[in-house]
């Protein structure tokens, strides 16, 4: 046997393992309910924050999913607010949900609704973004720490391996912020020991906020170092750092982003944000919503990897993610229906634009 085909049956025991192990989760949904059978599912979607393009498109992808699968979706969102999201974790705690889906607004908190639900039998996906410190049932994400690996490598592909960076990561109460953070620092922490990189400066966008990181990068900028590359770790906080790059008129500059927003993808064809990382949210939440239903009438859900939140390796499912840059914008995000290309080439006049590729919509 090829080392290819071991690899691939190891991976399938561990498929197998892991999906029997969330089998034997709390369960308790609609399967074993009375009326087997004839009842609806319910499932509650808890999420931090509708404020950004990303999640309401997670959102409607995951309600559409569930419909078709047969299921109701009770959804709440807590406008980055830990104490609503709580009480609304609980409210449908309290409606009977049969699985809690939850993106949290700080993944360390939201483990006391983990427990809560696991009081009445209701086992919680974390979507996105993990929990941790508690035994959770699954994690649904991308591959975070890839995302950062293929932000930094390819500002430094940019910058020509050398040069002077500022970096403005994510929400310190979001996991995920902390692995795209080791996924840059992956690239980037051999070129600082040799010298070819410098950060100039760096600090944590709260909340993830466009504001906030327009005050990071107007502070670097006021420390009057000359940067080329400004690795943001997300297309909302590059927006506000762009914001802080215009107003100061500095051109030439390298920017990073992630989630291929319709607004990045334009600035993309602009020119004043340099890549984005594409998440193929069909995935996410088609796949998030077939396995909320599963584990809501007690069937096995298969994982395909563990991550260990402080307290236990969680079952887990990690889609793939891609860079995209203004010459493969056509055969990424646009070929894939996830952004109209009217709308991406917008500012750009009939006769200039690239040839409209064939949309395949998933
Ligand atoms: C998500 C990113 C998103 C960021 C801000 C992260 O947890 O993975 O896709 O841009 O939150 O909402």
């Amino acid at each position: 046997m090829s080392v290819r085909n071991i690899l691939l049956v190891i991976s399938l025991i561990l498929s197998v393992v892991i999906g029997a192990a969330i089998a034997r989760g709390k369960g308790g949904g609609a399967e074993q309910s009375a009326d087997h059978g004839t009842k609806k599912i319910k499932i509650g979607l808890s999420l931090d924050t509708l404020k950004e393009a990303r999640w309401q498109g997670d959102r409607d992808r995951f309600v559409a999913k569930a419909k078709s699968l047969g299921a109701e979706v009770l959804v709440q969102s807590a406008s980055g607010n830990d104490a609503d999201q709580m009480t609304q974790c609980q409210s449908l705690i309290a409606n009977r949900v049969d699985v809690l889906v939850i993106v949290p607004h700080d993944g360390r908190l939201m483990a006391k609704a983990v427990e809560e639900a696991h009081k009445e039998g209701i086992p919680v996906i974390a979507y996105d973004r993990l929990i941790t410190g508690v035994d959770l049932d699954l994690y649904v994400t991308f591959d975070n720490v890839e995302v950062g690996r293929q932000q930094a490598r390819f500002l430094v592909e940019k910058m020509g391996g050398k040069g002077t960076i500022v970096r403005v990561l994510g929400a310190p109460t979001d996991n995920n912020a902390k692995l795209f953070k080791q996924g840059q620092d992956e690239i980037l922490d051999p070129l600082i020991k040799s010298g070819a990189i410098t950060i100039a400066h760096e600090d944590w966008a709260e909340d993830w906020s466009p504001i906030n990181a327009k005050k990071i990068v107007t502070a670097a900028i006021t420390k009057g170092v000359a940067f080329q590359g400004l690795l943001a770790s997300a297309d909302g906080v590059a927006g506000g750092a762009i914001q802080a790059l215009t107003e100061e008129k500095l051109t030439g500059i390298i920017v990073t982003g992630q989630d291929a927003e319709l607004a990045a993808c334009q600035k993309i064809v602009d020119g004043s944000q340099t890549m984005t990382i594409y998440k193929p949210l069909h995935l996410l939440a088609n796949g998030a919503a077939e396995m909320a239903v599963k584990l809501a009438q007690g069937r096995p859900v298969v994982a395909t990897a563990t991550v260990n939140n402080g307290t236990v390796d969680v079952p887990s499912v990690l889609y793939r993610v891609l860079t995209v840059h203004k010459d493969n914008l056509c055969e990424t995000v646009i070929a894939d229906g996830f952004q109209p290309f009217e709308e991406v080439y917008r500012s750009v006049p009939e006769s200039q634009r690239p040839l409209k590729p064939t949309v395949v919509k998933p």
